[in-house]
């Protein structure tokens, strides 16, 4: 293991009873960086941020931090701090009390824990509040001096289950903001759990995407969002899912019936005649209200920006994000128009990325 390295999973493996949560994975995380675990509910987020806490025994393989092998040790030898779903805050004591908690265990100086609770307390607008037992205190609040506590431990391993979780929107960004600024000026190593895509595009250097506890991709954010391995992260990745339609390539041209699109395939790309799975994300259609190629089912409008959830003549779904003034008439119909190079072909029994398409512009627009 290199000194760059801060966590390192080597064949870790969790099973509950005869259930097998997490078939054998290796990761590693390097040291400064913020690794993001994503992934649908149940798919063993926690499981993996449990097992590399101590809370929770692998099955089999190891766990190194900082090059240590901590798979045999508790929680509270490994170097870490963390902030889980199910936070529990001291009941009996205030909010400064339990931001200042572990420093009083380690028997810091007074002076050292009134500044460094004052510091952690302004940044995370619990001033007000310090004196205030965690009963008399909003849901958001009691994640605010969770996250707080764990700031004080002097660790450089911070490990948090959807931190934010509780926090209203507003808050929450600011609060994104704040651990963004957080993990630069400590150089800390993070890893962190969320479903939110945003907070995962933001805050992450390293993605992990799991499925059924099995790693599908790792990577930079915009790495994944650009250049999916397969079509389940392809479909995860990204605020509003990627649309997918089937197609078929035959020699050399690729069809998409739903849209009445035909597009050769570049000189570069050699695919065998076949079904495919198109992939085109809502953000990278061109849409016409009114149209003719489509008809509107739904519109969610924001403001903004309006998602047009529209169906081909052939009952397959496109959901399209629009930006244009104007109101959108549910059941009208649009027209669309997108990048060759923005659709992406899956393979539809395996899921596996196969190409990406080269150069052009389609336009369905009448
Ligand atoms: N102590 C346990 N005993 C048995 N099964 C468990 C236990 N803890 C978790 N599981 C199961 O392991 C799977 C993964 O759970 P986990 O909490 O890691 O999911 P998650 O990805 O964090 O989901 P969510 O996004 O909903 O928080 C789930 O099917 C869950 O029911
Ligand atoms: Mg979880």
């Amino acid at each position: 293991m290199t000194r760059e390295t801060a966590i390192e999973l080597c064949e870790l493996s969790k099973s509950f009873g005869q259930v097998n949560i997490i078939p054998p994975l290796s990761l590693k995380i390097p040291k400064g960086g913020f690794c993001v675990f994503v992934g649908p509910s149940g798919c063993g987020k926690s499981t993996l941020l449990r097992l590399i806490s101590g809370l929770e025994a692998p099955t089999s393989g190891q766990i190194y931090i900082g090059g240590r092998d901590v798979t045999a040790l508790d929680p509270s030898d490994r170097g870490i701090a963390m902030v889980f779903q199910n936070y529990a805050l001291y009941p009996h004591m205030t909010v400064a009390q339990n931001i200042g908690f572990s420093m009083r265990v380690a028997n810091a100086r007074k002076e050292d824990i009134a500044r460094k609770v004052s510091e952690v307390a302004d940044m995370l607008r619990l001033t007000p509040l310090l004196d205030r037992k965690p009963k008399a205190l909003s849901g958001g609040q009691r994640q605010r001096v969770a996250i707080g506590r764990a700031l004080t431990k002097g660790t450089d391993v911070f490990l948090f289950d959807e931190p934010l979780s509780n926090l209203d929107a507003e808050l929450r960004a600011e609060m994104r903001v704040e651990i963004a600024r957080l993990h630069a000026d400590l150089g800390a190593t993070m890893v962190f759990v969320t479903h939110d895509q945003t907070e995962a595009m933001t805050l992450a250097d390293q993605i992990v995407v799991l499925k059924d506890g099995v790693i599908q991709q790792t990577g930079l954010p915009l790495d994944l969002y650009r250049d999916p391995c397969n079509r389940f992260v392809a479909g995860f990745i990204g605020s509003t899912s990627m649309n997918f339609l089937r197609g078929e390539v035959r020699d050399d041209i690729l069809h998409i019936p739903g849209l009445g699109a035909r597009l050769p395939l570049g000189a570069a790309v050699k695919l065998p005649n076949g079904q495919f799975d198109c992939g085109i994300r809502p953000e990278d259609i061109q849409c016409r209200v009114p149209g003719d190629a489509l008809t509107i089912e739904h519109v969610e409008d924001l403001g903004g920006v309006a998602f047009i959830y529209a169906r081909t003549d052939a009952g397959e779904r496109l959901i399209v994000e629009h930006r244009g003034k104007g109101a959108i008439p549910r059941n009208g119909r649009i027209s669309v128009a997108f990048d060759n190079d923005d659709v992406l072909l899956f393979d539809p029994l395996t899921g596996l990325k196969r190409s990406q398409r080269t150069t052009g512009h389609v336009s369905l627009m009448a």
